[in-house]
């Protein structure tokens, strides 16, 4: 066969066409398969704060910023210096064999700043990084199960992925395989689920029934510190601090994994903003600003175990120089000038979601919109707050923010997977003005298709070009049949939406 591709018979003007054909020749799919398969391809070329410019020119408003690293927002200037003075002085080492003093220093400023590191070990990916506080936590307490709790994501490793929480209160809460998750994956180990337990969060007591009934075999609770992953919900007041007591109450290790919340929310994270010293902390994405780099940190007791070699951790890249001059960097950066960076989140975040409420209003769309520093989400539904996946599986419209994001895709607009919106210290005023403009007319296309004056009217047709037609409920086929005939031929491409 011959593998070589004649890019002559790409039948587009449209550079992103013909690259989306040559990706389909070598390329399974896109890079993460949680991610964006039903959306038009986007190849990007460079970027500058919160937009990016695709290979056609395009401009795109980049609410996602890799979802989670880029702190700094893109190309910013003395973040990229840093890199490459790095650049042009080191490259490679072989981690376990040779060190550098940046990752002396870069571990230092996280022992400064985390409150649960005393110590920290270095690798590449958040994955990574969970699965070594797993090993860690199975070692130390001398037990193999790990809790986790719907709406958190821990990486994409077998056992930790995905999974049906199990409803049956005489079972053990193990999950259960869900085909209709996106997070479903055949190939998985069968023994994986077996691994863990799977609880609703924000639940004191599902934990305390748990931990009292299998104190002897649970080694860890895994958590996110706020559930940025599955709606961007908060602890319930003394939710956390009262995990921490049962934790220590049962010998259980308490792992925060902090890959979104770590040096986003603060130089601390969410376990400084809640006040609550976990035994062990995961961090990722915002901690080296757009390079690969994670991070476990915690109590040195626990990491005395890879100091002795009882646990084995590895890994070709595990601090990298490149990737220790961007975290150094980034500690640097946010620290500067009384943590201005941060100060600068605080005052374009809020401005964002206030004007994101507003427009919605305006728009007839009642949205919740709720997060912290650096990231939040929203939510079609008349909440006033989310605790938990299950408030938002019973009261908000996921079909709604489905279309939504399609028509903020059309508009020039991405938000991160889940609704969310990460905000960095390089969104400029025009960033946000920009975004807010189409996400206005993203709202005001969403409203002509989804509102409707009079409750019996259950059904909607919509019109290729906007056009909306509404029908009384149950209309028989026929009827239907009859009003697409009313309609001028260039417009019937329907599509059947159901309104509130
Ligand atoms: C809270 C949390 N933990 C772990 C991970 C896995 O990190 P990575 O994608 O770097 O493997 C993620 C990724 O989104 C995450 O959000």
């Amino acid at each position: 066969m011959n593998k070589m591709i004649d890019s002559d018979k790409l039948n587009s003007n449209f550079k992103t066409d013909q690259l989306a054909q040559l990706a389909s020749r070598v390329l399974s799919g896109r890079q993460s398969n949680l991610r964006a398969a039903d959306e038009p391809p986007v190849f990007l070329e460079r970027g500058q704060g919160q937009r990016v410019w695709d290979v056609d020119g395009r401009e795109l408003v980049d609410f996602a910023i890799g979802m989670g690293p880029g702190i700094w927002g893109h190309n910013n200037s003395e973040y990229t210096a840093a890199l490459h003075q790095q650049i042009d002085k080191l490259l490679i080492t072989a981690s376990g064999m040779h060190q550098t003093e940046n990752e002396i220093l870069l571990a230092q400023k996280i022992v400064e700043y985390v409150p649960c590191a005393e110590k920290v070990r270095f690798v590449t990916t958040g994955s990574e990084a969970v699965q070594m506080a797993i090993r860690l936590a199975r070692a130390h307490t001398g037990k193999h199960l790990f809790i986790r709790f719907d709406g958190h994501y821990h990486g994409w490793i077998d056992n930790v992925l995905g999974g049906k929480r199990q409803e049956s209160a005489d079972a053990p809460p193990h999950a259960t395989e869900n085909s209709a998750d996106p997070m479903h994956t055949e190939g998985r180990s069968t023994t994986a689920y077996q691994e863990s337990f799977k609880l609703p969060w924000n639940d004191i007591d599902a934990l305390r029934k748990v931990l009292e009934k299998y104190e002897d075999q649970i080694a860890l609770v895994l958590m996110e510190g706020v559930m940025t992953n599955g709606g961007c919900c908060i602890p319930k007041p003394g939710y956390l601090q009262q995990v921490r007591e049962l934790c220590t109450k049962h010998n259980v290790v308490f792992c925060m994994d902090e890959v979104i919340t770590g040096f986003r929310m603060g130089l601390g994270g969410a376990q400084e903003h809640y006040n609550v010293v976990p035994d062990l902390a995961t961090f990722g994405k915002a901690i080296a600003g757009g390079m690969p780099l994670a991070a476990v940190a915690g109590k040195a007791e626990i990491f005395e175990l890879l100091r002795t070699n009882r646990v084995v951790g590895a890994g070709t890249f595990n601090a990298a120089p490149l990737s220790m001059s961007a975290g150094l960097a980034t500690m640097q950066m946010l620290a500067k000038d009384g943590n201005a960076a941060y100060q600068r989140i605080d005052a374009m975040q809020t401005k964002f979601m206030s004007e994101f409420r507003l427009r919605a209003l305006k728009n007839n769309q009642k949205v919740l919109v709720q997060g912290v520093r650096g990231v939040f989400c929203v939510h079609f539904t008349d909440l006033e707050v989310a605790w938990s996946q299950a408030d938002l599986a019973a009261h908000a419209d996921f079909a709604k923010s489905k279309r939504f994001r399609a028509l903020l895709i059309e508009q020039g607009v991405y938000a991160g997977r889940g609704d969310r919106y990460f905000v960095s210290a390089g969104m400029s005023q025009e960033d946000l003005d920009i975004g807010l403009l189409r996400i206005d007319k993203a709202l005001a296309l969403l409203s002509r298709e989804f509102s409707v004056p009079n409750k019996d009217f259950n059904l909607v047709l919509l019109g290729k070009d906007g056009d909306v037609k509404l029908l009384t409920s149950q209309p028989s086929l026929e009827n239907l049949l009859t009003l697409i005939d009313t309609m001028p031929m260039r417009q019937r491409e329907l599509r059947i939406g159901s309104c509130r």
